[in-house]
């Protein structure tokens, strides 16, 4: 079914000149590229993009990452893009994450995972609007 989700490359990964290495893997995957947008969170942006977390005890150091640079956003189009986006990132501790995954394959961080990816078609058409106002 073709659906339609939303990846953020995260600071880190931009800081590491990896934003070519992630878009790629989506292409190659066989997904278009819809939407692509490079812009800094503001804070209010990133605490609205990251509301489900508001009240976490990670949440301020998770908005405060998010908003510490340049971040891409992309929206891609392809079969099960939610749940295949959610296998090709891999496991929320890049440390963990299995190699072959993204966060596998590039990263050994925790917040600072290389990689977000909507979780869910609900998660992904606000994401969306927050990304891309
Ligand atoms: P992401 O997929 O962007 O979704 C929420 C992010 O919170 C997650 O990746 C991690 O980078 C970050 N995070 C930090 N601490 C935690 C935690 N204890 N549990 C889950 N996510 C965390």
């Amino acid at each position: 079914m073709t659906e339609r989700s939303l990846f953020i490359v995260k600071p880190d990964a931009v800081k590491r000149n990896l934003v070519g290495e992630v878009i790629a893997r989506f292409e190659r995957k066989g997904f278009k590229i819809v939407k692509l947008k490079m812009f800094e969170f503001t804070k209010a942006q990133a605490e609205e993009f990251y509301s489900v977390h508001k009240d976490k005890p990670f949440f301020g150091e998770l908005v405060s990452f998010i908003s510490s640079g340049k971040v891409v956003a992309a929206v891609i189009e392809g079969n099960n893009a939610v749940a295949t986006t959610r296998i090709m990132i891999g496991a929320t501790k890049s440390f963990e994450a299995a190699p072959g995954s993204i966060r596998g394959d590039f990263g050994l961080g925790f917040t600072d995972n290389i990689i977000h990816a909507s979780d869910s078609p609900e998660s992904f058409e606000k994401e969306e609007r927050v990304a891309f106002q």
